[in-house]
């Protein structure tokens, strides 16, 4: 939710920060804007719509400057239109703030700061923020925004420059990320690393509640009592590539084409002389026998990949598991003690509700082990132990490769907590891990043959709305690929359980509906032939995706899309992938913008 980023040195502020909001509009893109600081004026430019009106204007108008901050909003408080739009101005029009969450205490902070003549012009939270630091500024600008930042309840990354301080400007940080640049002569702010990626390595992960002062030579870090702290340098190992399309249409494509390599690189590193080694993953024999119970806590396409993992560790490791979306777990006061795992999956690793969910785990005694894509991310970070899917950085709002490496790593929690219970033959945990090993080249064949997904797209992009159906582990697999649909193409779909269909939701089924199944279960081959033929007699067109070697699934579907023979147990991990390129060519046929779809973002730091 909302990019910002900032920039001070001896260069023009204006297109670094432009280069830098264009890596950061997947975290938001309803308004752009920029305040710059030269010759001791303020100039703001702030617009509705994408990035480009901005970038138009500021080619336009040149504004100059060496210290600038930017932002790339995605609308809380406010509809987006130019004065909701980002940096916000203080009532002198001496402070610009550009702010990444949410206020949540600000009615009362505006009533107050209205009773002494500050007036209000746009109808977000975030613009009490330039207000109050005037209110509180008597010429140190780390007290005033440390003094602001104490009046304030929720949740902020912020970024504030002032007249009065030509060569420095604040940031700070709650809740919602942010990462200081530390070049030479020059340093930055921004709320992920590929923002600041082509200029420094080198950055500082800001703590909650850490304020910091930069200035091009210097950057200070505060805690919020104003004492200065000291920290590491984190050195970024990626490179700029794994952040930009490399000639693909779309990061969408590009992050579906990654999905062999990362599943390779969360599988393999792991697999020593036939047995998983989970990084520093603490648990013991004795700690895994004494679980009572795992609760898996996370969001949308995460969550899904929970889903898949409640099947596979109940059946294999044999420990009862639930699974929430995190914003319903951290307020259901869930029965959780310290008997209980709580696994928390997350690619990004600041969804504030999955952040929340496991803050409140850890208060309640649990074990929190967290699954996450992002190196150093908060979630990574409050967790007792994590283990990373090294997708790479992904930019596409809809997911793809984090949940394929997602379920890699829930695969490879999975035998081992079975392992450690002593449930797995010696041969059946080898040909497990084997099997996972190899299940990368799998989803290679699949990429090679998307052909025919394309066009069976072609023919079905004006569908209105889609049914995925599925069993078992296709009925979890089912409910990814609906969300992916819908999040993409906006076509209305909806996942259901094959044999939970024919309870109401068949009613929905007439001539020409479109069916997808998910069948990779071989156990409940059956059952799904049934379900097809029971939505083909009323008229359902239906695509299946099924094993190669699944010969019956071509007498009942009208159209098949194969996946090579792997284990039914680890099929997920492939066949997500020709539901995910179904979503994304029906988008692409719709001519939807696959990469940012309408009223999302990739990062979701507000409730
Ligand atoms: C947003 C994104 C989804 C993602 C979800 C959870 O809704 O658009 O793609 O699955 O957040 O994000 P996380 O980073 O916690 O996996």
């Amino acid at each position: 939710m909302c990019g910002i980023v900032g920039y001070i040195g001896n260069k023009t502020a204006a297109p670094i920060l432009i280069n830098g909001l264009k890596k950061l509009e997947y975290r938001g893109y309803d308004s752009a804007g920029v305040a710059i600081l030269g010759n001791d004026n303020l100039k703001v430019l702030k617009y509705k719509g994408r990035l480009s009106n901005l970038e138009e204007k500021v080619c336009e108008l040149t504004p100059e400057g060496n210290i600038g901050i930017g932002h790339t909003r995605w609308a809380t408080h406010g509809e987006p239109n130019d004065l909701n739009s980002h940096p916000h101005m203080s009532k002198s029009g001496n402070i610009a703030v550009v702010h990444n969450g949410i206020i949540e205490n600000y009615l009362e902070i505006k009533e107050f700061l209205e009773s002494k003549g500050y007036e209000f012009i746009s109808e977000t939270d975030s613009e009490v923020v330039g207000h109050l630091v005037e209110y509180n500024y008597k010429g140190d600008l780390v007290k005033a925004v440390i003094d602001c930042l104490n009046e304030i309840e929720g949740s902020y990354a912020l970024g504030v420059i002032c007249t009065d301080c030509p060569d420095m400007f604040v940031a700070a940080r709650k809740d919602s990320p942010l990462i200081v640049g530390l070049g030479d002569g020059e340093n930055y702010i921004a709320s992920d690393i590929p923002a600041i990626l082509e200029y420094t390595r080198d950055v500082y992960i800001l703590d909650d509640k850490e304020i910091v002062s930069l200035t091009g030579d210097k950057v200070t870090v505060f805690n919020n009592y104003g004492i200065e702290i000291q920290k590491d340098v984190f050195k970024v190992t990626w490179d700029v590539a794994s952040a930009e399309k490399s000639g693909y249409e779309h990061f969408m494509m590009k992050e579906m084409c990654e999905e062999p390599k990362a599943v390779r690189d969360t599988i393999n590193p792991r697999i020593k002389d036939g047995n998983i080694v989970l990084d520093n993953i603490k648990l013991t024999d004795e700690d895994v026998k004494n679980i009572d119970k795992i609760y898996i806590v996370a969001c949308g396409t995460a969550y899904h990949a929970g889903v898949v993992a409640k099947y596979i560790i109940e059946k294999t490791a044999k420990i009862p598991v639930e699974v929430d979306v995190a914003s319903e777990f951290r307020y259901r006061d869930p029965l959780v003690t310290d008997r209980h795992l709580v696994i928390i999956i997350s690619q990004s690793g600041e969804t504030l509700d999955t952040l929340f969910a496991l803050r409140e785990s850890k208060k309640k005694g649990a074990r929190v082990l967290s699954i996450v894509n992002v190196v150093g991310s908060s979630i990574s970070r409050d967790s007792d132990d994590v283990l990373y899917t090294w997708a790479g950085p992904e930019i596409a709002v809809a997911s793809t490769k984090a949940y394929n490496t997602q379920l890699a790593a829930l695969y490879l929690v999975t035998l081992e907590l079975a392992k450690k219970k002593g449930l797995l033959e010696t041969e059946q945990y080898k040909k497990a891990v084997e099997e996972l090993s190899k299940i990368s080249d799998a989803i290679e064949d699949v990429l090679e043959n998307k052909e025919v997904i394309q066009k069976f797209a072609a023919q079905h992009c004006n569908a209105k709305s889609i049914f995925f159906i599925g069993r078992g582990l296709d009925y979890a697999l089912s409910m990814e690929g609906s969300l992916k649909l819908k999040e993409i193409s906006y076509i209305h779909s909806e996942a259901y359980a094959g044999g939970e269909l024919k309870h109401g939701t068949i009613a929905l089924i007439e001539e020409g509906t479109l069916v997808i199944c998910p069948m990779t279960q071989d156990s409940l081959m059956d059952k799904m032939i049934s379900n097809i033929k029971e939505v083909k007699a009323r008229g359902a067109t239906v695509m299946a995706i099924a094993k190669e070697s699944n010969k019956h699934v071509y007498k009942a579907a009208d159209v098949v899309v194969t996946i090579p023979d792997v284990d039914s147990f680890i099929a997920p991990i492939v066949a997500v992938t020709p539901l995910q390129l179904f979503a994304y060519y029906m988008a692409l046929e719709k001519g939807c913008d696959v990469d940012k779809p309408r009223n999302l973002a990739k990062s979701v730091t507000v409730e």
